[in-house]
C-alpha cells in the first residue's frame, strides 16, 4: 500500500469484480444500440479503460473535458475543456464517470450534452457520495459502481491535486498527505 494512504476502501479485487458486473449490464442494455461512450477526463481514464473492454457490443469512444475542481473542495463552476468529436444527435449516449460528488460537474455535463438531443443519456459513475449532494440535485445515476461514505478518496483515476490516479485501488489519503 502506499504511504500516503490511510485505508483501502475499495481493492484491485473487488473494482475489477464490480466493472465485469456492469459490464454485464451495459452489454445487455446496449445491445444493437451502438452507444456513444464519453468518458469525462481526466479522474475517468483508467475506468474508462476497463468499463470499456466489458461493454462487448460495438460503439464508440469520446471524451470530454470540464474544469470546475481543485484540490479537495469544489468551486461550484464548471466550463468546457475539451468538447466531444462525435455528432451525437439521434445517437444513445453513455456517459462514464469516475465519481458523482456534489453533483456540480454531472449536472453540467449533463445539460452540455442533452442540447445537442441524443437519443437517450444515461450515466455510469464508478462511485456514488450522496452524502455530499448539493440540495436541489436529485438526479439518480442509472449505473453505479460503489456508494461510499463522505471521505475524500484517491486512486484508480482519482486524484489529490494530480497525484495518486495511478493506484490499482481506491483508498483514503492520510490527512498529512494533503499538507504536503
Ligand atoms: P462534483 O462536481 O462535486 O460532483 O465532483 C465531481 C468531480 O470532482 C469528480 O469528477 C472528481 O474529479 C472530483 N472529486 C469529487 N470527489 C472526489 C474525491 O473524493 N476524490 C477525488 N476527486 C474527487
Ligand atoms: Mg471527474
Amino acid at each position: 500500500m502506499d504511504k500516503d494512504i490511510e485505508k483501502i476502501l475499495l481493492s484491485e479485487e473487488q473494482i475489477q469484480a464490480r466493472v465485469k458486473e456492469l459490464g454485464r449490464m451495459l452489454t445487455q442494455d446496449y445491445a444493437d444500440k451502438c452507444p456513444v461512450v464519453i468518458g469525462v477526463l481526466k479522474g475517468v481514464a483508467v475506468f474508462y479503460a476497463d468499463m470499456i473492454r466489458q461493454i462487448k457490443v460495438p460503439c464508440e469512444m469520446d471524451f470530454m473535458a470540464i474544469s470546475s475542481y481543485s484540490g479537495t473542495s469544489s468551486t461550484g463552476k464548471a466550463a468546457v475543456k475539451k468538447d466531444i468529436d462525435v455528432d451525437i444527435r439521434g445517437r444513445h449516449v453513455l456517459i462514464l464517470e469516475d465519481i458523482y460528488d456534489t453533483g456540480n460537474s454531472l449536472s453540467f455535463t449533463l445539460e452540455h450534452l442533452l442540447a445537442k438531443e441524443p437519443a437517450s443519456l444515461k450515466v455510469c459513475t464508478l462511485l456514488d457520495k450522496p452524502a455530499r449532494r448539493k440540495p436541489g440535485i436529485t438526479f439518480q445515476p442509472e449505473y453505479v459502481g460503489f456508494t461510499i461514505p463522505d471521505a475524500f478518496v484517491v486512486g484508480y483515476g482519482l486524484d489529490y491535486n494530480e497525484r495518486y490516479r495511478n493506484l490499482p485501488y481506491v483508498g483514503i489519503l492520510k490527512p498529512e498527505a494533503y499538507e504536503k
